[in-house]
């Protein structure tokens, strides 16, 4: 075999998942995640910038992106190197306490943005959860409406919290 076809086929063998990749079984994981989404029948293994590879090795461009919440891509090295450091650093601690790079964050958002706060969470419910509660304290506040309501749209998505399920509009 050529030197050429060996550097070919060794990276072709690099860039190729399927190497230890796990059997996937749909019935398995339904047997064990509550059934509260439909999923396409897909399952992805790994990614690499747009690029994602299902557990069968085939390759997708990724135009999903997490729905809009991995807009680096997948395996950015910096995203992966400043998330190492900061879990070799220090992991999780709540909100019980002040954690310096999360006011740092805050004030790069804030001047960087129209906003004059942020406001920190784990998904999308919670960002509109709390996007309800503002414009109820703002009705309240601002407005001196006792009762405000808001409105949304049928048939969208807006999370599953039960202020945002009935957001939703979807029986
Ligand atoms: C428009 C929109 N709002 C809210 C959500 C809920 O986000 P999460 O699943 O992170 O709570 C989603 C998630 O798909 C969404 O697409």
């Amino acid at each position: 075999m050529s030197f050429a076809t060996q550097m070919r086929n060794a990276f072709k063998a690099l860039a190729s998942p399927k190497v230890n990749a796990p059997a996937f079984d749909a019935v398995t994981f339904d047997s064990a995640v509550m059934n509260t989404y439909g999923r396409f029948p897909l399952a992805l293994e790994r990614g690499q910038g747009c690029r994602v590879w299902d557990t069968d090795g085939q390759e997708y461009l990724d135009f999903v992106a997490g729905i809009a919440t991995c807009t680096l891509g997948h395996g950015h090295p910096a995203l992966v190197e400043a998330v190492t450091q900061q879990m070799q650093k220090l992991h999780h601690v709540s909100n019980l306490y002040y954690i310096l790079e999360q006011g740092q964050l805050a004030q790069w958002l804030t001047q960087h943005s129209c906003a004059d706060k942020a406001f920190f969470c784990n998904s999308g419910a919670e960002a509109n959860e709390a996007a309800i509660k503002l414009a109820r304290k703002y009705a309240h506040v601002k407005r001196d409406i006792e009762h405000p309501f808001i409105l949304t749209a049928y048939a969208i998505f807006h999370g599953l919290t039960l202020a945002t399920v009935t957001a939703t509009g979807q029986p």
